[in-house]
């Protein structure tokens, strides 16, 4: 015990005399708390609290080799492509919702809140989420509607008319906590008259924004056996928590290249079932519209490829009739852009993004604010840990045993990877939104100059995060609600510690 409480003490001193921003080498002593200090296990965690805490290779890609592939193909995510037909990253375009995954996913982080619609500018990391009176994507358009094109043709949204506004919004308590202290809540509400499309519409149709989610550490929550995640779906059912079931029907699992299918782990929807088959690997060809091998063709509507063939000015231009134009945009057979060896290498450098490390979690406060985020139950939804499985890969041939892996880690995301309904105004398509990591959020502001929360980034800081939460979380809330304002903010300084 003595020598517990001893080393906890120079652990402290360490602390005082190393808080130079720069040091990589904030391993902690052995203390009660060292465990979780590796919040992407040890093989996925890095000890770094520099504003590039978010990019950085777990300690994985070193020991397995693989440094090389990393930073090359660190370059996918970062450099813009451009519309040439050949050389470094060709091929964006005809259509295209960004020119690089960078511009969206600002310093690897959590996106920040704009008032303005921009696809050029960094750190815009909104998709729009246009659907139909039944909450359905609109068919016209592409699930990621794209807001750029390559002349002559045009893109199927216009963006100077989409319209964000931020509206206020009092809520229940009129603002107020019990104590006094007052808060204030935002939400967006978007609109695009009808003549922002250059396809047809559906009447009516709704337009929401969806901001990105944090990538590092996505390689670790991938290697999570599937059985953890369906155990996890019955425990929450037997504890009585509503849940998207259909999400669990087989029939409804998120298939693989080679047919195996998997539950839903990745995006707010829980659309995609594997890192290799996720958000990343088919953003790389969908957000820019580069093709590769496995995806000859481009991500374009019926709608829109006849929209585009019928005008004349297009034939005029490219000299091609209606026909030849419809043909090529809805080709199924066009060159490979992206070669198969650096599409490889950016799949390395996306399942081999750290988590960075834990921070002081022996403070007393930090200590205290994890026992109130337990006692508030907040822990119910947003789980403490996970222990990855054997991370063996198979499904898409073309990445099988060519990545880094992590067997056996144990992680603390802090989620439980299912949807819950906060029943927010204005809120995500369908209600079901996956329970956010909450894992280096408190370096979101260092690392990418934002601390917005929430699916499109309404919450202006932690607390506005958790008074957002109604519907099915809104128990927990409650608790959080009737606390005292001391124990508030150590819920807080918990959620920026993890
Ligand atoms: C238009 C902006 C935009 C661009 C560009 C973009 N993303 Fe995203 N990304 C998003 C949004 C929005 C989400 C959340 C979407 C959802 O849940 O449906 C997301 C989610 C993700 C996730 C899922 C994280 C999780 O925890 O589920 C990963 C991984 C990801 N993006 C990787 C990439 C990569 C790699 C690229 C480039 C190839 C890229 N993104 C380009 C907007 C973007
Ligand atoms: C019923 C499940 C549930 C409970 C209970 C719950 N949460 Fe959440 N939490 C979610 C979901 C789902 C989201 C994502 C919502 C969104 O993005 O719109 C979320 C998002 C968050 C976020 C924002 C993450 C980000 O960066 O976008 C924070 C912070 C958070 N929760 C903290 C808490 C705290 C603190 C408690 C306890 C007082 C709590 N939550 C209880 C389901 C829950």
């Amino acid at each position: 015990m003595k020598i517990i409480k001893l080393l906890s003490i120079c652990f402290s001193l360490i602390l005082l005399f190393a808080c130079d921003d720069n040091s990589n080498s904030k391993i902690p002593e052995p203390s009660d708390f060292s465990e979780e200090y590796y919040s992407g296990g040890k093989l996925g965690t890095v000890f770094n609290e520099t504003p590039y805490a978010y990019e950085l290779p777990t300690p994985a890609v070193e020991e397995q080799g693989f440094s090389l592939a990393f930073s090359r193909g660190e370059a996918f995510f970062e450099k813009e492509f451009n519309t040439n037909t050949s050389g470094v990253r060709n091929g964006l375009g005809p259509v295209s919702v960004r020119s690089s995954c960078l511009t969206c996913h600002p310093g690897y982080g959590h996106g920040k809140r704009v008032d303005k619609y921009r696809a050029s500018e960094y750190g815009n990391s909104y998709l729009l989420v246009v659907t139909d009176e039944n909450d359905n994507y609109v068919t016209s358009l592409t699930g990621m509607p794209q807001v750029q094109a390559v002349y002559p043709f045009l893109p199927p949204v216009i963006e100077d008319k989409i319209k964000i506004e931020w509206k206020e919004h009092v809520d229940e308590f009129g603002n107020v906590f019990p104590d006094g202290e007052r808060y204030s809540l935002i939400y967006p509400e978007v609109t695009i008259p009808r003549d922002g499309f250059n396809v047809p519409m559906p009447d009516p149709y709704k337009v929401r924004l969806e901001a990105t989610i944090g990538i590092y550490g996505t390689g670790l929550i991938d290697a999570i056996p599937d059985d953890s995640l369906l155990a996890q779906y019955q425990n929450e059912k037997i504890l009585g928590i509503p849940l998207n079931d259909a999400k669990y029907d087989p029939a409804n699992f998120v298939p693989e290249v080679d047919g195996t299918s998997h539950p839903g782990r990745y995006t707010y929807g829980l659309s995609r079932g594997t890192l290799q088959n996720g958000p990343g690997a088919n953003a790389i060809w969908n957000i820019t519209n580069v093709t590769r091998s496995d995806r000859r063709k481009h991500y374009i509507t019926e709608a829109y490829a006849q929209a585009m063939s019928q005008r004349t000015e297009i034939q005029t231009v490219l000299g091609k009739t209606e026909q030849e134009i419809y043909d090529y945009l809805m080709s199924k057979n066009l060159d490979p852009e992206m070669t198969d060896e650096d599409y490889i290498e950016f799949m390395v450098w996306h399942r081999g993004l750290a988590v960075p490390a834990a921070r002081n979690l022996d403070d007393p406060e930090v200590q205290k604010g994890k026992s109130l985020f337990s006692q508030a139950g907040c822990t119910v939804c947003h789980r403490p840990s996970w222990t990855t499985g054997s991370d063996n890969y198979s499904g898409d041939p073309l990445v099988e045993n060519k990545l880094p892996r992590y067997p056996y880690q144990k992680i603390y995301p802090y989620t439980d990877l299912l949807q819950h309904r906060l029943e927010m105004v204005n809120d995500i398509r369908t209600g079901w939104c996956r329970t956010t990591p909450l894992w280096g959020r408190g370096l979101s502001e260092k690392c990418t100059g934002a601390s917005d929360h929430l699916h499109d980034m309404r919450a202006r800081n932690y607390t506005e995060a958790i008074m957002w939460h109604g519907g099915d979380a809104a128990k927990s809330r409650e608790r959080f609600r009737n606390m005292t304002k001391e124990e508030r903010n150590s819920v807080v300084k918990f959620l920026e510690a993890i």
